[in-house]
């Protein structure tokens, strides 16, 4: 059902349900889930298994509810058989996502419809400020060489994790930092950890850990989120902005 949204997938769940598959159900249903030697349907196109937001359909069927027609009752326990589901909608997940069947040949991405020049000055207004194509995004379609991944990417502000190492002291260019001014004037720089109404986290150069009550003893607080603009600019652009860009960014090989 379009706009419900499915349970993320947890890796391992889907990699024991990957496993479950290859014992359990790939005879019938195939190894890439397109229906098998021994009659099973194919799941890619099966209204069930592309309306499974959390195993609700998939579950019953594998403990027998279509035991008449063809398909037996699977002996797996619930948790297995939860497994088994995630991994089927992780399949068919990443199919959607990458827009085409598996082995469906070279098709052109129906994302690619924008303007490439026209994102191109749309780039050089928008996000030269911050960006070099010569520089950091220097053959950034190499790199990110699907147009989806590559678009969400440049609208988040990268593919890597949000925060690999929020404890340690390591930086990167998305690192989120914060300047503490405390009422005798004095001021405290660190990596932000942790933020809510009253405390606030920092971890400091030298990799100590220092917590402050907001309330009390802060007399002036600046953060700094080098992706902030990022998020902000979501709102801005439109649908064409978006397309252009994309058709732009899509040309740096
Ligand atoms: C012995 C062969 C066989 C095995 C093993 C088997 N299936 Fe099936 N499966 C079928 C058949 C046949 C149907 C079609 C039943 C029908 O028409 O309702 C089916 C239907 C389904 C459907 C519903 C498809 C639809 O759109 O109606 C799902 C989902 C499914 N199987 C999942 C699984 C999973 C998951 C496993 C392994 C845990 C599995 N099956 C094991 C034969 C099998
Ligand atoms: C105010 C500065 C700023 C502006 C403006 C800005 N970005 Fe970014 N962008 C960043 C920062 C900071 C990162 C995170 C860099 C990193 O992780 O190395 C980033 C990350 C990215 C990435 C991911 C790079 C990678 O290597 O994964 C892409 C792509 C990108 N921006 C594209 C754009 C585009 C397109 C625009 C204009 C529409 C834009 N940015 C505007 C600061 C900015």
């Amino acid at each position: 059902m379009p706009g419900q949204r499915r349970a993320p997938g947890d890796p391992a769940q889907i990699a024991r349900g990957k496993l479950l598959f290859g014992i359990n159900c790939r005879g019938c249903h195939g190894a890439d889930l397109r229906g098998g030697d021994l009659g099973g349907p194919n799941l890619l196109r099966s209204q069930v298994a592309l309306s499974d937001l959390n195993g609700e359909l998939i579950v019953p069927i594998i403990h027998g509810s279509r035991q008449n027609m063809g398909m037996p009752a699977i002996p797996l326990n619930d948790a297995d058989a939860n497994a088994v589901a995630a991994y089927v909608r992780s399949v068919i997940e990443t199919i959607q996502r990458q827009g085409a069947p598996p082995s469906s040949g070279e098709q052109v991405p129906s994302i690619l419809i924008g303007n490439a020049d026209e994102g191109k000055a749309y780039f050089a207004t928008k996000c030269a400020g911050c960006h070099s194509v010569t520089n950091d995004l220097s053959k950034i379609a190499s790199r990110i060489p699907d147009p989806k991944q590559l678009q969400d990417a440049w609208l988040a502000g990268g593919t890597r994790e949000e925060e690999e190492d929020p404890e340690g002291t390591a930086s990167t260019a998305r690192t989120v930092t914060a300047t503490v001014t405390l009422p005798s004037g004095e001021t405290v720089e660190g990596k932000l950890v942790r933020i809510d109404d009253f405390l606030i986290t920092l971890t400091l150069a030298d990799g100590s850990q220092k917590t402050f009550r907001r309330t009390e003893n802060i007399s002036k607080l600046l953060i700094h989120d080098p992706l902030k603009v990022h998020r902000d600019l979501l709102s801005q652009y439109t649908d064409k902005d978006i397309h252009d860009v994309t058709a732009y960014l899509v040309t740096l090989k």
